[in-house]
């Protein structure tokens, strides 16, 4: 599929203008688009208790569940089970408009939702996120390793 980089970027940029940075005055932008075609974002919110702000790909990665498919292939509903849509390609930028690369966080986060094979712009130009977070923890790890039987804590 094809990937309108500069249409990422700018959609990025536009929305780390929206961003909600008083603490840190970075305000970031993250533009993503889904498999079918549609651009999602989200900005950075802060908060006066700082450990709770949340990143821009945190919103952008909400947005793209919660935001209806416009294709007829993805339903608009979805199971809540994890069968959403997909990203395909991210762009994440500060307030200066530059790429600025996920926090380690993040870059978990971007892996459920696109994958190893998401692309994910930088200074020098898109990467798989495989490059960013090799190695990575999945939901394969969960299912291979965890306890048979375990009853959870009541
Ligand atoms: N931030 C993001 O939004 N995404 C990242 O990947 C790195 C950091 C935000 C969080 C906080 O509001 C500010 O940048 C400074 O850490």
């Amino acid at each position: 599929m094809k990937i309108d980089w500069p249409q990422l970027r700018a959609a990025a940029v536009d929305v780390a203008g929206r961003a909600y940075a008083p603490y840190s005055r970075l305000r970031v932008g993250a533009a993503g688009l889904t498999g079918d075609g549609q651009v999602v974002v989200g900005c950075n919110v802060e908060n006066a208790s700082f450990g709770v702000t949340l990143c821009a790909e945190c919103g952008l990665v909400s947005a793209l569940h919660a935001t209806p498919s416009r294709s007829p292939d993805h339903g608009s509903s979805g199971s809540g089970a994890g069968t959403g849509r997909r990203l395909v390609a991210v762009a994440v930028v500060a307030g200066d408009g530059d790429p600025l690369l996920p926090c380690g966080r993040c870059r978990q986060l971007l892996l459920e939702a696109g994958g190893p094979e998401l692309l994910v712009d930088t200074a020098s130009g898109p990467v798989p996120l495989a490059e960013l977070l090799p190695a990575a923890f999945g939901g394969a790890d969960l299912s291979a390793r965890r306890d048979s039987g375990a009853a959870a804590p009541s």
